[in-house]
């Protein structure tokens, strides 16, 4: 899909078709009015008799209107006026942009972005627009021999813009959002990819073309480089597993040499059966999605070496299966970390804690400014928050609020929860140093007490993404989340933003 921004009249307008908004109370938008206008009413004429009132999700394709250039005209309703916000904007481009698929436009204006969301800057509603726009023709069909329809999305997407300063405003913030949306669009399909294809070693590939594509450093570790190191913890994850195990070090040096980097870790458990504490059978399938921590990571390099971002940015991917098997770790094991800190396994389904601790020592090498790690961590964290927001947890505030701020701005939504030292207790083990599981009580929060211990030499957050990185049901697939909270966070440190 391709982006670009278009100022001037809505009439003189050539393309396959522009599409115009109305509200409830069928009211049309300034540049619905427009067109009314130079077709002579026929706009309100439709609005009077009724063939379209506005309601969110309606929409009704004109085609051949006299006195407009374009050849179709979409009217889009977009709901109520005064409640016109974020999600309100961001569903109304994305029902556009299936509306065009069944439709025989080969590119389309959205007159979208003129309209008023919130106190939003047009740069916000023309990144957001790309972002909603690519997301919305996103398919899950790759594996499928014949695709699940014909494929004919709309392939050049224009913005509305007033000329002038703001439209540089706007094409910057659609270069943003391209870049974004391409970098979601990545972790979507690494997600959606099963765990027979998407393997460690498959991850360590795509790490590989991603880095060649954009000039980046990678490194990749097996499992003999990982034993020198000691990460006996992620190791003992990796036992029960056929499918070898790596490390995935990338590095993006887009600011000075000595400029500290910020550190991204991405849990990537290809496949997460539990091991010998094995998973219960129904939609177990969805634990191909537990690598979907490293496919933001990768997803959020992509953006930001697409951005060129100055900043200095390196990203750690632990990755393997966690499976049952006869050399797989058994409940009771004791292992030792990288950190020399020795864990007792009481559950082998708290795996993921296993592989980021060792990653988090790793980090230090780096002495970077900010950890953050990204992880489907906790089945307790989808009870907590269920999909509308990650979970986040910080040892150092400021950058907790940097996160969510980010979080916000990006409508990619994280929420805090306590890292309190009451909690620290439920990690104790008789045996060894903790115990890798803290009972059912707070879940998400005893998830990343654990990983707090590992985490002591810089400011460190963790985003638990089980509820928001990908859908279940009838629409079950990959969101693409939480890359675009960690690229406006990014934006943010670059002072982009
Ligand atoms: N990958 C899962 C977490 C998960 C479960 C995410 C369901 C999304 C949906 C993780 O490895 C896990 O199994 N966690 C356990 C931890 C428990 C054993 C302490 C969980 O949440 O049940
Ligand atoms: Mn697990
Ligand atoms: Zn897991």
């Amino acid at each position: 899909m391709e982006f670009s921004i278009k100022s001037g009249r809505p009439e003189k307008q050539k393309t396959g078709c522009i599409v115009v908004g109305v509200f409830e109370a069928r009211q049309l938008s300034e540049a619905g009015q427009a067109l009314d206008e130079a077709s002579g009413g026929h706009l309100t004429g439709i609005l009077r008799r009724g063939d379209m009132d506005g309601r969110a999700g309606t929409s009704l394709l004109l085609a051949g209107v006299s006195g407009i250039a374009a050849e179709r005209v979409l009217l889009l309703g977009l709901g109520k006026a005064a409640g016109f916000g974020d999600r309100a904007y961001r569903e109304a481009t994305a029902a556009a942009i299936k509306a065009l698929r069944n439709t025989g436009a080969r590119d389309a204006l959205l007159c979208l972005s003129e309209l008023p969301v919130g106190e939003r800057s047009l740069a916000w509603r023309v990144r957001q627009g790309a972002i909603a726009a690519a997301d919305a023709s996103y398919r899950g069909d790759r594996m499928k021999s014949v695709p699940d329809e014909p494929p004919r999305p709309a392939a050049r997407i224009a913005f509305s813009a007033p000329a002038g300063r703001e439209a540089n405003d706007a094409a910057r913030a659609l270069a943003e959002g391209a870049a974004i949306a391409e970098g979601m669009n990545l972790a979507r399909e690494l997600g959606d990819l099963p765990g027979n294809v998407c393997t460690p070693t498959y991850l360590a590939r795509q790490a590989q073309k991603l880095a060649r594509a954009f000039k980046l450093k990678c490194e990749v570790l097996d499992r003999a480089r990982m034993e020198k190191l000691g990460m006996g913890s992620l190791l003992s994850v990796a036992r029960g597993s056929h499918q070898p195990p790596r490390f995935i070090v990338l590095q993006h040096r887009g600011g000075k040499a000595k400029d500290r980097p910020v550190v991204l870790v991405g849990k990537g458990i290809t496949f997460d059966s539990g091991g010998i504490s094995l998973k219960p059978g129904p939609e177990m399938d969805e634990m191909k999605y537990d690598m979907a921590g490293a496919a933001s990571v990768l997803g959020t390099f992509l953006a930001a070496a697409r951005m060129r971002l100055p900043i200095n940015l390196v990203g750690l991917i632990p990755t393997t299966e966690n499976m049952p098997g006869g050399s797989a770790t058994r409940p009771g094991d004791i292992v030792t970390s990288m950190s020399g800190q020795t864990i007792e396994i009481l559950n082998t389904d708290a795996e993921g804690r296993l592989i980021l601790c060792d990653a988090l020592t790793y980090a230090e090498r780096f002495e970077p400014d900010c950890v953050v790690d990204i992880a489907t961590l906790t089945g307790a964290c989808v009870i907590a928050l269920g999909h509308v927001a990650s979970g986040l947890l910080a040892n150092d505030d400021p950058l907790a609020q940097e996160l969510l701020e980010a979080g916000r701005c990006a409508a990619d939504r994280a929420w805090q929860l306590p890292l309190w030292e009451d909690y620290q207790e439920q990690l104790k083990s008789n045996f060894a140093d903790m115990a890798n599981i803290g009972g059912r009580a707070a879940g998400t929060v005893t998830a990343a007490c654990f990983l707090s211990r590992y985490a002591k030499k810089y400011r460190w957050a963790h985003l638990d993404i089980a509820g928001t990185a990908w859908r279940s049901g009838k629409e079950k697939g990959s969101s693409g989340r939480p890359v675009p909270l960690l690229t406006h966070f990014l934006l943010h440190r670059a002072g982009w933003l």
